[in-house]
């Protein structure tokens, strides 16, 4: 399976900047309508990244009203180039966007809901905090958010978010020493509350050991990540996959999985954000240290180093891999 879904053209229409490194983007398909999405859901985007076209996921923010998409991109000067590529655009210019995807749906069944954003983690969770602040009106199910941000400029969405959480919604803003205590959080939570997380992979890490050191089913802490956080800045690495006989340079911008299609190897992907394991490919010898910025492979996969997710992960030194994907 190979899930690139398909691409239409599109407007940018609006630009808003939420903080001084979130800028929200309004997005217009050219035949008009926008379809429909749910809380949770994200937008591909094809973009021309250091002179090679490039996908990368959005969350979509705020609620669809048919007629465009809105994501929120936090610009990240020492990522893989794909906010800076998007920080470029100008109201009127066209790019390819997909229909909206979603590996990350809100179940409305649970009486109680704790939500935990870290920085720009915050976007697949504003549409649900919208959505589920309704639900309990109706229902009586309680909703509590923890917001995390290195400074309080970050705080995307902030007025959004008082106004629709009030009391129920907690900020902390590491540079003032205010650190969330995920223990004590998950053991006030009754057993069948439900947790929604999204934020960079320590956090991500953190949250599903405290929850699994606390005895709570797996089930109810549902997460989604972003690929661009890991151990070391991302720089260029050599790949070389006998297989297919490529020997090739990854460049700093670019994903492995990307610099492995542009090189004609066939590989598997879907979510292209660490999480679904679809792109993971075997590691047959390594030179230097593997940068693991998935959520899918365990703690134990990651430093033993026998398979690594294309999508996010990266390498300092060398690598040679082969692929799981066979054409026949
Ligand atoms: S495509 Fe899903 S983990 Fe890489």
């Amino acid at each position: 399976m190979k899930s690139n879904q398909t691409l239409y053209p599109a407007t940018v229409v609006a630009l808003r900047d939420l903080t001084p490194t979130v800028r929200e983007f309004e997005i217009q398909p050219v035949e008009g309508v926008a379809a429909p999405w749910e809380a949770g859901a994200h937008l591909q985007v094809q973009l021309l990244v250091d002179g090679q076209v490039q996908t990368r996921c959005y969350s979509l923010v705020g609620l669809p009203d048919g007629a465009s998409y809105r994501i929120a991109v936090k610009r990240m000067d020492d990522g893989r180039g794909g906010s800076r590529a998007m920080w470029q655009l100008a109201v009127g210019d066209r790019l390819q966007v997909s229909e909206p995807q979603n590996h990350f749906p809100l179940d409305l069944s649970a009486p109680h809901y704790l939500l935990v954003a870290g920085g720009i983690g915050i976007t697949p969770l504003v549409m649900m905090v919208q959505q589920l602040q309704a639900h309990a009106l109706k229902t009586g199910a309680t909703l509590r958010m923890l917001y995390g941000v290195r400074t309080q400029d970050e705080l995307a969405f902030l007025p959004l978010l008082r106004e629709t959480l009030g009391d129920a919604l907690q900020t902390f803003v590491s540079e003032r020493g205010e650190v969330m205590n995920l223990a004590a959080e998950i053991a006030a939570l009754p057993g069948d509350a439900q947790l929604y997380t999204c934020g960079p992979v320590p956090m991500l890490e953190a949250l599903r050991k405290a929850w699994s050191d606390a005895g709570r089913p797996a089930a109810g802490l549902r997460f989604e990540t972003f690929g661009s956080s890991g151990r070391f800045a991302a720089q260029a690495f050599r790949v070389q996959v006998p297989r297919h006989h490529v020997d090739i340079m990854v460049p700093a911008g670019s994903t492995l999985l990307d610099a492995l299609e542009n090189a004609g190897v066939e590989t598997l992907s879907d979510c292209r954000r660490g999480e679904c394991g679809l792109c993971a490919m075997d590691v047959l010898a390594l030179e230097g240290e593997a940068d693991h910025r998935d959520v899918f492979l365990s703690e134990h996969e990651k430093q033993q180093c026998s398979r690594i997710c294309a999508c996010v992960s990266r390498v300092v030194g060398s690598v040679t891999l082969d692929s799981a994907y066979r054409s026949d």
